[in-house]
């Protein structure tokens, strides 16, 4: 009560004084006063320092009456870094927000602009030519010779029957045909699409690096056996108990695993690195596959339809100002592709890496989901690349990285030679279906190797994560562009 009614008689003595005009003498006077009371405190405070005794502010604190009118502590605004304040969740909504409502924007006004230029039949065409002649699917379903050729290539091995020498030069000359066979095709089979041609190569290429995998692996496998041949004279295939006395699948031992069974698991799971044990998941969980089916559906006609609304007017409005080499007008056209091009980067990485991967490892029963990690955080160009396509990186590693650096390759030497091999594999995707070799796909994947060394050597954090992002958003509809001004030059402009 004490305190109170201090504080009440203060109050009311400063009413007082507020009641009445003040002469400045009187507020000469307070101020003195007030200025003395200050200093006061401050000696007091400063000598209770001294002995080790509270602050007065620390005083007050500690008492309990006192607290009940405290509404300041110390404390940093949240904006500012020193609050370390990190949740900005709602911020992130509020970016999709805007990123949604501008988007409904432009998609307005591309369809009152060109009207629904979505068109499934359309989507037909791009695969078909003649709908008599099948050439992709025909050269898909000749893969198979590749692969029943490379296993009887290791029957042979694993028997004895044939040399290594000579297994080195059978998987030659059936790798060097599973790349070279589909170009042929592509150059003189004139009902071959483009579009047919990229998805037959695409899957030529995935078992050129499987089967590539696949002699490696059994190679390793027969120098193990070769080191102790004893213990292998037991170590054919046998099943494995669990200990719920459920059948588990059975674990292989090489030459155990060289059966049409294994080497068609292999073929067609989501991976590029073959393994005598794949890890298995237990069942088949039917909800999952459902929504990795549908989403697998839904995803496919966002693209196409994404493409046909959306990108492909943007290319051809850009045509001119290529022709006329117009740059403030080409940077425009560059700058206005990049959005519908890298959306549609981003839901073909979701549908490809997430939905259709999940959807096969799940019928599969193939355990190991990793199929990319969280490549949107990369800070360095290098992180990017080790982590967006997982299967890519691990068969680099494994198969091509690893083995020249324990031959004693240096590391920089190492990775230009992993990323010119990937440079080529991206060149061959593009250049022969469109029957034109300009190397833009393979020089920007070779701009990776300066990219990745000014990235790490001048920008750190959030600088370095939006210059990966920049590539990304700028880089690739450069290729495109240069690709298709360059396929329009070569095929239209002629025939004007
Ligand atoms: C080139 C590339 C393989 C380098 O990968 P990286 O992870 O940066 O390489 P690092 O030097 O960090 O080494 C990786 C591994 O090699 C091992 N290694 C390094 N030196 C070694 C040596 N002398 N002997 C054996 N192993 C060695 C490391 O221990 C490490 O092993 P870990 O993965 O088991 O930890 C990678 O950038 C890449 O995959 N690039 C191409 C990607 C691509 O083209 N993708 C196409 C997608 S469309």
């Amino acid at each position: 009560m004490g305190e109170r009614g201090a504080g009440a008689a203060g109050l009311g003595r400063r009413k007082k004084t507020g009641s009445r005009p003040l002469s400045t003498s009187s507020v000469a006077e307070l101020e003195d006063a007030e200025e003395e009371t200050l200093s006061r405190r401050k000696s007091l405070a400063e000598n209770g320092r001294e002995r080790g005794e509270p602050c007065p502010a620390q005083s007050q604190a500690a008492r309990p009456s006192d607290n009940q009118f405290r509404c300041h502590k110390l404390q940093e605004s949240l904006l500012s870094s020193a609050s370390g304040y990190s949740n900005y969740r709602g911020i992130l909504n509020w970016c999709v927000v805007m990123l949604v409502l501008s988007n409904a924007r432009l998609f307005l006004e591309n369809l009152i602009k060109y009207g629904i230029l979505v068109d499934p039949i359309q989507v037909v065409s791009l695969f078909l030519k003649d709908p008599y002649s099948w050439p992709s699917l025909c050269l898909i379903l000749a893969s198979n010779i590749f692969v029943l050729a490379a296993l009887n290539t290791e029957r042979r091995l694993a028997s004895g029957a044939f040399p290594e020498s000579l297994g080195i030069f059978l998987y030659t000359l059936n790798l060097g045909t599973i790349l070279c066979a589909p170009v042929l095709v592509v150059f003189m089979v004139t009902s071959i699409t483009s579009v047919g041609s990229v998805f037959a190569l695409g899957i030529y290429t995935i078992l050129f690096l499987k089967l590539y995998s696949y002699k490696d692996v059994n190679k390793w496998c027969r120098e193990k056996r070769k080191a102790k041949v004893k213990a292998l004279a037991r170590s054919m295939s046998a099943p494995v108990i669990k200990a719920n006395g459920d059948m588990a699948h059975s674990v292989v031992f090489y030459p155990g695993n060289v059966t049409y069974r294994d080497v068609y698991y292999f073929v067609f799971a989501p991976t590029l690195c073959y393994e005598l044990n794949f890890p298995r998941s237990p069942r088949i969980r039917k909800r999952f596959l459902l929504r990795r089916l549908l989403e697998m559906l839904f995803f496919m006609q966002l693209i196409v339809g994404l493409i046909q609304q959306w990108m492909v007017p943007t290319i051809q409005n850009s045509m001119k100002p290529f022709r006329d080499m117009d740059y403030s007008r080409m940077i425009e056209r560059l700058l206005k592709l990049a959005v519908p091009n890298h959306l549609i980067w981003l839901i073909f990485f979701y549908w490809f890496f997430h939905s259709c991967m999940n959807f096969v490892a799940e019928l599969m029963q193939f355990g190991d989901r990793e199929f990319y990690r969280d490549w949107w955080n990369s800070e360095t160009v290098t992180y990017f690349w080790q982590n967006w396509n997982i299967p890519v990186h691990r068969w680099c590693l494994r198969h091509f990285y690893k083995p020249m650096m324990k031959r004693g390759v240096s590391k920089w030497m190492a990775q230009t030679a992993v990323f010119l091999a990937s440079a080529f594999f991206h060149e061959y995707l593009v250049s022969v279906p469109l029957k034109m070799f300009r190397l833009w796909a393979f020089m920007g994947m070779m701009s990776q190797i300066p990219l990745a060394w000014f990235v790490a050597k001048f920008l750190r954090g959030n600088y370095g994560n939006a210059a990966v992002w920049i590539s990304l958003i700028i880089g690739q509809p450069i290729a495109v562009l240069m690709y298709v001004h360059d396929y329009y030059v070569l095929n239209y402009e002629k025939l004007q």
